[in-house]
């Protein structure tokens, strides 16, 4: 039975990489932290074959401590500050966590697989975010990074030094550079999540305005699903490489909502929308689009929902979510 260390496990992707491990049999781990952490319970509930171990990205000890319990063949490094506006605002916790945090989390491998480098096998979870201001359109392996948030520069930390222990210790590391993925369990700060939830109460009557930030940024939007898929693929090859997962399409905050509106049927929703300058960041990015082909190439990996399809499976799960609030849960 092959074994699998996940950090992050609290968040969207290590919901959806803990059930799709499961199913292909594997003994999952997931390193929790803090002292009652309010997501522990959520983790318990949608996968209860998990188990759960404490242990913090800022505290290297915890994660050797997490090497040895779970004796892990795979690591995912999915732990991290993900909120982009957040970063401008803790910049230094988010280097500490989503930067250094990796740096630890590839030190606790490397020491626990001292007789064998090859022995366990890392994923870090990249981010398309680190193309900042964008080189080239579509953005691919290559392209050259220029972050625009002190959570893309943490992020491109972490993707180098993955890169480095690859090369300097000939570790079985990957990066996954992944573009903007989401799900009904995407967190509400995410503005396709705020603007689902937003969409199905204005449609059931709960309330009446939305208030947004940029809508002309574009993404590159895919299923979270699929995307872990990938990560799986890349830590089944015979070496380390770093991947972009994307679809190749890419969409804008406005496309997103009259997506969102059109499946409760209003299109004129701009009288709904407000934007509030608390809403606009520092420094925007403002095209993301992803060259997929190696990915798809190599892995054998293809997205299977396209734009129009997340946008309904976010809608109806949140149109049931509002409708009945007390039982239903994302
Ligand atoms: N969150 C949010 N809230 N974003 C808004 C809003 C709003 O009210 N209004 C407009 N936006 C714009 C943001 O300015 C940004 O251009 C875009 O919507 C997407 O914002 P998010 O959904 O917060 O995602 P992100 O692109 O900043 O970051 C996500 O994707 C990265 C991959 O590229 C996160 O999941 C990161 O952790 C991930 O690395």
């Amino acid at each position: 039975m092959p074994r699998a260390l996940i950090t992050g496990i609290t968040g969207q992707d290590g919901l959806y990489l803990s059930e799709l491990l499961l199913a292909k049999g594997y003994e999952v781990f997931g390193l929790i932290r803090g002292q009652n952490n309010p997501k522990r319970e959520l983790v318990q509930e949608t996968v209860p074959g998990v188990t759960l171990l404490t242990g913090d990205l800022t505290d290297l000890s915890s994660l050797m401590r997490a090497m040895e319990s779970s004796e892990p063949d795979e690591v995912y490094n999915l732990g991290a500050i993900s909120f982009v506006a957040y970063s401008w605002e803790n910049a230094m916790l988010t280097t500490d966590v989503t930067g250094k945090g990796v740096l630890n989390m590839l030190e606790a491998v490397r020491l626990y697989s001292h007789d064998d480098p090859a022995k366990v096998r890392f994923y870090q979870a990249s981010s398309s975010e680190m193309f900042g201001k964008v080189q080239d359109v579509p953005q691919r392996e290559n392209t050259l990074l220029w972050p625009r948030s002190p959570y893309g520069v943490a992020k491109v930390f972490g993707h180098y030094m993955t890169i480095n222990y690859r090369e300097s210790y000939g570790m079985h590391a990957s990066s996954g550079i992944l573009f903007n993925h989401e799900s009904p369990r995407r967190g509400p700060e995410f503005v396709t999540r705020k603007i689902s939830i937003a969409v199905a109460r204005i449609a059931l009557g709960l309330q009446d305005s939305l208030s947004l930030g940029n809508l002309d940024a574009r993404r590159d939007w895919g299923f979270a699903g699929d995307y872990v898929d990938a990560m799986w693929r890349m830590m089944q090859q015979p070496e380390g490489d770093d991947y972009v997962v994307a679809t190749g399409q890419t969409h804008s905050i406005r496309e997103f909502l009259d997506l969102s509106f059109a499946h409760v049927n209003i299109d004129d929703w701009e009288k709904h929308v407000t934007q509030d300058p608390r809403f606009f960041r520092p420094a925007e990015v403002d095209l993301l689009i992803g060259d997929p082909t190696k990915a798809k190439e190599q892995l054998g990996w293809t997205p299977t929902v396209d734009f129009p399809g997340l946008v309904t499976m976010m809608m109806e799960n949140d149109l049931r979510i509002q409708e009945r609030p007390q039982v239903a849960r994302s």
